[in-house]
């Protein structure tokens, strides 16, 4: 699926890795209500999901913890979502991940998350660089829900 110059295909959308500086980023995600503090430090790809004409339809985020990953910045621009696209995003965007455990934490989505194949996991059996990164030490409240990716998306 991956191809040349961070390009990853899956049906009808293709990703491609957007810098953190990437000002379509921070306007989706400030929109969303989702952390832009440390989108520009170092450890994180992000991706923008576009339709083939090039429309831009939503953006997704990995972080390396250790041996593990923080998928993180899921959102599907307003207009485009309820139509299984965000799932789109979601899947191609773990095809990143070749080895390790996939963690996430939200604060509203963890519905949308366990369609996806996540599972709200104890604070106590999260690893410790999961829990050291800025979103869950110190960006989202300590109520948010930590997920784990169980089984791969069907
Ligand atoms: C959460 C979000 C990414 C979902 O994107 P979407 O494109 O609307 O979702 P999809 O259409 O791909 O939905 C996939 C599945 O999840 C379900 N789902 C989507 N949002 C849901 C929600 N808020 N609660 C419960 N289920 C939800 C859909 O019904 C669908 O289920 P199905 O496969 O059984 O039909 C989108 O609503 C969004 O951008 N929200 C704001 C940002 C956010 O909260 N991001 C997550 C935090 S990292």
């Amino acid at each position: 699926m991956l191809r040349a110059g961070g390009e990853v295909m899956l049906s009808a959308i293709a990703l491609h890795e957007v810098a953190g500086s990437n000002a379509r980023l921070r306007e989706a995600l400030c929109a969303a209500h989702l952390p832009t503090d440390d989108i520009e430090d170092g450890g994180r790809a992000f991706f923008e999901a576009l339709f083939g004409d090039g429309q831009a339809i939503g953006y997704a985020g990995i972080e390396r913890c250790g041996a593990d990953y923080l998928l993180r910045s899921v959102v599907v621009l307003p207009a485009h979502r309820c139509q299984g696209l965000g799932r789109s995003i979601v899947e191609a965007t773990l095809q990143q991940v070749k080895s390790g455990d996939v963690y996430l934490a939200t604060t509203s989505a963890a519905p949308f998350f366990s369609t996806i194949g996540f599972s709200e996991v104890p604070r106590a059996e999260v690893p410790a660089a999961v829990l050291a990164t800025r979103q869950l030490s110190s960006i989202c409240p300590s109520s948010t829900t930590i997920m784990k990716l169980i089984r791969p998306p069907t």
